[in-house]
């Protein structure tokens, strides 16, 4: 979702970019010619991702990349890692979230030069949530309080942070508006011709409590991004598929 637009971005800001990924023939999860797939590169944006709720399939997904990727920089030389969290995530380890907190103390311990950056969910989170199959023709959307941002607008922050020094944790990155998930896939269903009710569903666990309580939106010092869900909403319309 977000790795796209890491590559426009840099790309557009004069760098050469080597994407990783299994669509280009690396597993990020196997160590071996890691290194040699890094060979000249000066910073690694990692965007990747697993998409599940389930603990250890996350846990063991950003354990072994960010393991791997942290060998194999060292191994050729890489000066910077700059990789994506998500506000709030590690402050509620549980489910997706741990994956996240193993993925930030990984680094925080590694003695590597990084920057995190915590992000609020993407505008296009609602299309990942909206994948899910229907149950009996009712779409069962996690009840989450949420300020989504643009991808591309995270992309650009991301690209910005990789060309500064290594900085640690970095500002956190929020959308403008504060919104509910269901409502924004009510919208986007009803924009995109979709079908079906929309039903809150608690997720268990610290998770969801922060899901629900609010502890996954920005403090007031985050950066804000620009574009809202609904401006965003207008541009798919617009060119289905961009
Ligand atoms: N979605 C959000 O709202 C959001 C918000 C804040 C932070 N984040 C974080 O941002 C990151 C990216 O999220 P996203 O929504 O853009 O994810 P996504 O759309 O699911 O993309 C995941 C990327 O990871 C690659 N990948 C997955 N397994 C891999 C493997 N074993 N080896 C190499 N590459 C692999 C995928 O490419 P291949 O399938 O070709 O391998 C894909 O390019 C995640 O760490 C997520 O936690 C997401």
């Amino acid at each position: 979702m977000v790795g796209r637009h890491v590559v426009a971005a840099a790309t557009s800001a004069g760098h050469s970019v080597r994407v990783l990924a299994r669509a280009t023939g690396v597993d990020l999860r196997s160590p071996e010619h890691l290194a040699d797939h890094l060979a000249g590169i000066d910073v690694v944006v990692d965007a990747s991702g697993i998409s599940t709720l389930d603990e250890d399939a996350s846990v063991a997904f950003f354990e072994s990349v960010t393991s791997s990727l942290l060998r194999a920089e060292a191994e050729a030389g890489v000066r910077h890692h700059v990789a994506l969290s998500i506000v709030g995530a590690a402050a509620a380890p549980s489910g997706y979230y741990a994956g996240k907190a193993r993925q930030e103390r990984l680094l925080q311990e590694s003695g590597a030069a990084w920057t995190i950056l915590r992000t609020t969910q993407f505008h296009e989170f609602v299309t990942q949530v909206l994948q899910r199959p229907p149950l009996l023709g009712v779409h069962l959307v996690p009840s989450m309080r949420t300020q989504p941002v643009a991808a591309a607008e995270v992309a650009d922050e991301l690209v910005r942070l990789a060309e500064q020094e290594p900085a640690g944790f970095a500002t956190d990155l929020g959308g403008p508006v504060e919104e509910k998930l269901t409502d924004l896939a009510r919208r986007y269903l009803a924009a995109t011709g979709g079908h079906g009710p929309v039903v809150p569903v608690p997720v268990p666990g610290p998770m969801g409590r922060a899901m629900r309580s609010g502890g996954l939106l920005p403090g007031p010092g985050a950066l804000r991004g620009r574009q809202t869900f609904d401006e965003w909403l207008r541009a798919v319309r617009s060119s289905p598929g961009a």
